[in-house]
């Protein structure tokens, strides 16, 4: 009888670089990746640059990098879905880049808001801690930055990936507390921000209903359409309930109906939509693979996925 070879481990070497891959191969999708996200940090820039940040360029400037923290935290949520569902294993390549790249917004977010308060670090630690929004904004960035030193090959060794994939899973964690300092910052549009929340709902969802290492059935996945819209919805509706005192039935109403143009929960269950049809050609083009293809590249997806 012939044991099964168990692959061995890939070379570490180029991982430092952020366009090379595991075997120090210079990888044209991961450069394309790192380009996409440094795009809205250079269109900043420049925006900063021409004078084009409107009258308060500090302010906006923290708005922007904020955003784009908490999206970019949302697309490093989207990579594990994505490689399961189109069953392609090097999509984890760039799993640590994004999320180093959300932390790198965050820490941008912060370094603007200690200039817009004139560098006096007392009393930026003062609003922190005085400020809820700004507490759970600080929680959030402190966990980013535990995955960011973490995130090393280094620290996989050292902790274990058990350990290392239970530390990481914080990273939950932390989303809610970024979608909370965002929803609580918002005076009075709250439709990004529960937008974002509605994606994170689908981000979870996905997760609960996976089974491990795999991605869930094409009806589970059509489950999540109405399923995250219907949650958005509520979401809106609570919040506006909650924090307004506008009625709870009247909002949750407008946001299924489109009469009022697209809101957040049916913005949320178009995406849903999409995400369907991703799980659908992914198993389409898994039927067209043949067998010994699929194992291969199993193999591979263990590889990447610490
Ligand atoms: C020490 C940590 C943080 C501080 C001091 C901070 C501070 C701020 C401030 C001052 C604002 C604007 C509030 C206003 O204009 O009234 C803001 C908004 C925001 N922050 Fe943070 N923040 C922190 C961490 C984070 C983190 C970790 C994220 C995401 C991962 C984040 C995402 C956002 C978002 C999405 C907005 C709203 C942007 C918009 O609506 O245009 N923040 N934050």
């Amino acid at each position: 009888m012939t044991a099964r070879a168990i692959p061995s481990p890939p070379p570490a070497g180029g991982i430092g670089v952020p366009w090379r891959d595991r075997q120090g191969a210079f990888s044209p999708f991961k450069l394309a990746v790192l380009l996409a996200l440094m795009l809205p940090a250079l269109w900043l820039g420049w925006l900063a640059a021409e004078g084009m940040l409107g009258p308060r360029p500090l302010n906006e400037a923290i708005h922007q990098t904020g955003l784009w923290a908490v999206r970019i935290l949302l697309l490093s949520l989207l990579v594990t879905p994505l490689r399961q569902m189109l069953r392609q294993p090097r999509v984890m390549l760039v799993r640590r880049m994004v999320g180093v790249a959300a932390l790198a917004y965050a820490l941008a977010h912060l370094s603007l808001y200690i200039a817009d308060q004139g560098f006096d670090l007392g009393k930026v630690a003062s609003e922190i801690v005085l400020r809820f929004y700004l507490t759970i904004g600080f929680t959030a960035l402190a966990g980013l930055v535990a995955l960011g030193v973490t995130s090393t090959d280094g620290w996989v060794k050292r902790l274990g990936g058990r350990r290392w994939q239970a530390l990481h899973r914080i990273v939950y964690g932390i989303g809610v507390l970024a979608l909370v300092h965002f929803v609580l910052q918002t005076k009075l549009d709250v439709t990004e921000a529960m937008l974002t929340a509605g994606l994170f709902l689908w981000l979870m969802g996905y997760r609960l209903l996976a089974p491990k290492g795999s991605a869930p059935s094409l009806w589970r996945l059509a489950l999540l359409v109405p399923a995250t819209a219907l949650g958005t919805a509520l979401l809106e509706a609570g919040w506006y309930g909650l924090g307004t005192g506008v009625p709870f039935w009247p909002v949750l109403q407008a946001n299924l109906d489109i009469e009022f143009g697209l809101r957040p929960a049916l913005w949320v269950g178009i995406a849903a939509l999409s995400m369907l049809a991703v799980g659908a050609f992914g198993r389409w083009r898994q039927g067209r693979q043949p067998a010994r293809g699929r194992r291969a590249r199993a193999d591979q997806a263990r590889h990447v996925e610490l």
